[in-house]
């Protein structure tokens, strides 16, 4: 079957086609826009500004996922087939995210399935970030996961530990009291002058900087539940810039550093402990901070080294920020629960939607 997924949550317009026969899986376009150059100059995303241009983008994003999934196509078997004719279901993001931007996702979703007049999956976006996992190499069979398995989601908008005794069935069972990890990342990149979007450019500061120079705390790390708090993080920051009074490179580069491992040590700590007390089978990691590359490769030692029977799985780099493939992916394991077709009415955006919302 072929689907088409739609994502739209936040600063990213997202269009990808999958192709999957017998459980194996081809990706045949992974077409995302990203509005970073318009929010950058304001330090975050600014929703009225991300709904308009989702406007402007998704029927161009769309038409070139359309395209690109054809070519890729043609190129492996009849060179005249055209997708669109041929797309089984779409799946589109219907929540958590800003409101207005996924009304645009879901509202042109709704208008692709009923004309082409086939099913409309709607998606849970932490779902999707946590599908991203089960996306294999072009070809191969969908990712077998053994269950239970713990899922560290980490977003720009949630830090969640959450625990899954089988697909759709999810239980958050530690969180954040107050910031999200990504959206650390980015208050501490804006307080140190450090470029949106913060994740990413705080991390290549890090890998320049020395860890241990300037002294931050890691809250929460010997509390024995699965909890998590970050913004004192950012007051522990605030407090050494107030005293450095001015910040040369090489003290961005060394908070960078030693921020990075805060975080990083409290995320592991607390993954391990709550992998071991639920005797899970797989740990995996998902949303835009699983990116982090010092994050993917500490927890993996860390898991060779105290649970060296469980599984590590983490997404490929290109399925960890916000796609329409994760979506498309996370849609397909809906429908082929064989759910009722659903009612294009009763689709609703829920931007406060729960991971633990996600029923097939
Ligand atoms: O999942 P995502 O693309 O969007 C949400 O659903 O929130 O996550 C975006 C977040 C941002 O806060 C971004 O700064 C962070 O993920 N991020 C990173 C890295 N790449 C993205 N954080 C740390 N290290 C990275 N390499
Ligand atoms: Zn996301």
């Amino acid at each position: 079957m072929y689907i088409l997924g739609i994502e739209t949550s936040c600063d990213e317009t997202a269009v990808s086609v999958l192709e999957i026969v017998n459980n194996k899986v081809t990706v045949l376009s992974n077409i995302i826009s990203s509005q970073l150059a318009i929010h950058k100059k304001y330090g975050g995303v600014v929703p009225e500004l991300a709904a308009r241009k989702h406007t402007e983008n998704i029927i161009p994003i769309i038409d070139e996922a359309i395209k690109t999934a054809s070519q890729n196509l043609n190129k492996i078997q009849n060179p005249k087939f055209k997708i669109q004719n041929y797309i089984d279901a779409v799946a589109v993001t219907s929540g958590p995210g800003l409101v207005t931007s996924l009304m645009v996702g879901v509202e042109t979703a709704k208008t692709l399935a009923w004309s082409w007049q086939v099913p409309l999956i709607p998606v849970n976006h932490l779902d999707g970030h946590i599908s991203a996992n089960f996306i294999p190499h072009d070809r191969e069979e969908i990712k077998k996961i053994k269950f239970p398995a713990l899922c560290l989601l980490v977003s720009g908008g949630h830090t969640e530990l959450v625990l899954m005794q089988k697909i759709g069935d999810y239980k958050i069972i530690g969180e954040t009291q107050d910031d999200a990890v990504g959206e650390a990342f980015d208050k501490i990149a804006k307080m140190i002058g450090v470029e949106y979007p913060g994740g990413p450019n705080v991390a290549r500061l890090a890998q320049q900087g020395k860890k241990g120079v300037f002294k931050l705390p890691r809250p929460m790390i010997a509390t024995d539940d699965f909890d998590f708090s970050l913004s004192g993080l950012k007051s522990a920051v605030h407090r050494i810039i107030f005293v450095q009074k001015k910040l040369s490179l090489i003290d961005k580069k060394n908070i960078c550093a030693e921020f990075q491992q805060a975080v990083i040590d409290v995320l592991i700590k607390k993954t391990i402990l709550a992998g071991e007390k639920n005797r899970v089978k797989t740990i995996m990691i998902a949303g835009g901070v699983s990116a982090n590359i010092e994050l993917r490769t500490q927890l993996a030692e860390k898991i060779k080294q105290d649970l060296p029977k469980v599984d590590f799985l983490i997404p490929d780099l290109k399925y960890c920020t916000d796609n329409g493939t994760m979506i498309a992916m996370a849609g397909y394991l809906k429908y082929q629960k064989k759910m009722k077709p659903y009612n294009l009415e009763a689709i609703e955006i829920n931007p406060n939607l729960s991971v633990t919302a996600h029923k097939p």
